[in-house]
């Protein structure tokens, strides 16, 4: 194709993250705000419900802000933000060369200290091609940062996607792509805005902790401050949703909101004997009326 098309399909996430949530999106879309401000989606990974209330217009005229952690991920996104064809470019030259040698070669570059250096664009490739690519679309780097994964066992890997990558350049127009900490991001949110928050989970059981997005994971400690900044956003306006597993832990720091319990199928887990269903929750920040001010909030305009 090579150009930009002039009425790109829908977008979709483009990359296979652990913890997605597009099976979930029907449920998600029941929990939504009648009305609201500007959205927030501060624990990005793939996107899913950014890419689908784009698509249904549910954005339209609204600051949208999404942020990560994870620091190749954000790179990329803002790659396909400025500059698509270049990083479609790149995906084509990697799909013509991918094989077992290539995947560790591209793998490797960010043992090297040019990495740094390498045009936004490529690396934004390289990180596309490794998620398709790797085991399990997994992104897990050892304590240095260097990305582990190993090849995954496909035949034939969907490397270049190129009609979605434009709709996913022509979504992120306008977006604040924003690379650090959800606190951080949170600062911006004002009442009547609506943040989804889907951090990490909770795990499990104790070996079951997948949470190495990033070097730094997301501990028992990071799940009770973002519980008291659910908290706090929630008692200043902001419409807050959230995803977590369902644990007692999870469902003791949350109790005095709405949850519902929801099933989700994981195919992302390191042990083949703990895929399958789990059970996750969705917690959803009433509006409680206000003693002081002028703003009335109801629970009523969720
Ligand atoms: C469960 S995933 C989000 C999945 C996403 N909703 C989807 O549909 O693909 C959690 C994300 O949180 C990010 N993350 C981890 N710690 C973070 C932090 N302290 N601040 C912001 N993002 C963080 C990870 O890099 C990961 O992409």
């Amino acid at each position: 194709m090579n150009y930009r098309p002039l009425f790109p399909p829908s977008p979709s996430p483009f990359l296979k993250w652990a913890g997605g949530k597009r099976q979930l999106l029907p449920l998600l879309l029941n929990h939504l705000p009648r009305q609201f401000n500007n959205y927030f989606e501060p624990f990005l990974g793939g996107g899913a419900l950014f890419f689908e209330l784009y698509s249904l217009g549910k954005l339209e005229g609204k600051k949208v802000f999404l942020g990560d952690a994870n620091r190749e991920l954000i790179l990329t996104y803002r790659a396909l933000q400025r500059e698509p064809k270049r990083v479609i470019d790149h995906l084509r030259e990697f799909q013509r060369s991918h094989s077992k040698e290539f995947y560790y070669f591209v793998r490797g570059w960010d043992r090297g200290e040019e990495f740094e250096t390498l045009e936004p664009a490529l690396r934004g490739a390289r990180f596309i091609y490794l998620n398709r690519t790797c085991f399990n679309g997994l992104w897990r780097v050892n304590r240095n940062g260097y990305f582990n994964v190993p090849m995954g066992d496909y035949k034939n890997p969907k490397i270049l996607d190129e009609e979605n990558l434009w709709a996913v350049s022509e979504a992120l127009q306008g977006v604040t792509l924003f690379n650090g900490d959800y606190k951080e991001l949170l600062k911006l949110a004002q009442p009547g805005d609506f943040v989804y928050l889907d951090p990490p989970y909770h795990p499990l059981t104790s070996t079951s902790n997948f949470t190495s997005y990033t070097k730094e994971s997301f501990s028992q400690e990071e799940q009770i401050k973002l519980a008291q900044l659910f908290d706090h956003l929630t008692a200043r306006g902001v419409f807050v949703l959230e995803s977590n597993s369902n644990t007692p832990f999870i469902c003791t720091l949350y109790r005095k909101y709405q949850i519902e319990i929801v099933h989700a199928n994981r195919a992302i887990n390191s042990k083949a004997s703990n895929r399958g269903k789990v059970e996750e929750v969705l917690i959803k920040g009433k509006r409680g009326s206000r003693k002081k001010g002028n703003l009335k909030m109801t629970k009523e305009s969720w």
